[in-house]
């Protein structure tokens, strides 16, 4: 915990109000809106939530086509295959491990409705370019900005860059409050029908702010509304969200500097920041030689009591990825990157002491 969690969530239950769009629901759209400049932001249970709430908003149909990274979390796609749509997979680049942005335009036929690119590990994609091709072709851009909140490209706060953008705060990111996430909302013409979908398909929203006598099914819905709760404790981490950065920062400074000779002496590779790119400091990994060197590093820090682990596997080759043709050879950066990466311990309340524990043993490890 970094603030006042706990005194927010009382205040939220002594408050009397504890269901969704409460007082501190309010407050931290407000933020997202003020700050970030947003058109709206609305919380929601879950980033995989606010995912399916974009395809509703896109209209994604049974036939349609959407592009992905294969190099991601199951939510990006499953979001949209959920809706019949079928899914295309991308390679990501070798640097950023970002999608790559020059193989998309071969991947868009008159039936793909979307390109949700991923901020990998909160370093910005090239949206340029894919924003670029995505407007020619006609094609909606939705962020999935689970990695990459606070995290900037060329200036521009991710998650504000395509018509619709997605937050997570689930345990594992910057800020959290267990389950949640939030949809961001850059194109007007979305707001009224997000509420309404975000309600249960009725108009709710506008009932509460007294803008009909009452409310009543008005569109497909589902129930996407973060208690207030929850909310409450994910705004004292907003509150708090500077320092939060600034010591996960030095988290990430530490192990880019400590690690830069070991690393090339040993042909492990440290992450790749564009200049263009502020990142959002929510994860350092290593892409080893090979899978066996990950694998060892693995065992080596376990032995020393340290957990690391690695990520995603290719959603091309994963069993459900697999029906949409999906085969070896498809994306071959993801597929070799998957098997060589591995992610260092980074969470907020990592001190240094145990952060230098880590860095040591990586040290003393020989691929
Ligand atoms: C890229 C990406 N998108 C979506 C999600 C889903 O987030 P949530 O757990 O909030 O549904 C994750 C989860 O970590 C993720 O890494």
């Amino acid at each position: 915990m970094q603030g006042h969690e706990l005194d927010y969530v009382v205040q939220a239950f002594e408050g009397g109000h504890i269901m969704g769009d409460g007082a501190f629901t309010r407050k931290c759209a407000d933020w997202f809106e003020k700050q970030m400049g947003v058109a709206r932001a609305l919380l929601t249970t879950s980033c995989t939530h606010a995912l399916e709430m974009a395809a509703l908003l896109l209209n994604v149909q049974p036939g349609d086509e959407v592009i992905v990274p294969s190099f991601t979390f199951v939510s990006t796609a499953n979001a949209f295959a959920l809706r019949g749509a079928r899914i295309v997979f991308a390679d990501v680049r070798a640097d950023t491990l970002n999608l790559d942005e020059s193989k998309l335009e071969a991947l868009i036929t008159p039936r793909t409705r979307a390109i949700v690119p991923v901020h990998y590990a909160g370093v910005g994609c090239e949206m340029d370019a894919i924003l670029a091709i995505a407007s020619r072709r006609g094609v909606a851009i939705v962020e999935d900005n689970a990695h990459g909140l606070f995290g900037k490209y060329k200036g521009r706060w991710l998650g504000t860059l395509g018509c619709l953008a997605t937050q997570s705060f689930h345990e594992t990111k910057n800020i959290t409050c267990g389950e949640g996430g939030a949809l961001l909302i850059n194109d007007e013409k979305f707001v009224e029908r997000a509420e309404i979908i975000r309600e249960k398909g009725t108009n709710r929203s506008r009932f509460f702010r007294g803008q009909v006598d009452k409310y009543s099914w008005v569109d497909v819905g589902s129930s996407y509304v973060m208690s207030d709760v929850l909310a409450a404790f994910l705004y004292a981490q907003i509150e708090v969200w500077e320092s939060i950065q600034a010591r996960r920062r030095g988290i990430w400074q530490r192990y880019h500097a400590q690690l830069a000779d070991w690393g090339s002496a040993q042909g492990v590779r440290l992450p790749v920041i564009p200049p263009h790119c502020e990142q959002a400091w929510h994860m350092y990994y290593l892409l080893l030689p090979s899978l066996d060197a990950r694998q060892k590093l693995i065992a080596h820090l376990k032995a020393r009591g340290i957990l690391a682990v690695f990520h995603y596997l290719p959603l091309h080759l994963s069993e459900y990825g697999r029906r949409w043709g999906g085969k070896s050879g498809d994306c071959p950066v993801t597929e070799e990157v998957s098997e060589r990466l591995l992610r260092l311990p980074f969470y907020n309340t990592l001190d240094e002491a145990a952060q230098a524990r880590v860095i040591a043993a990586i040290l003393r490890f020989s691929p």
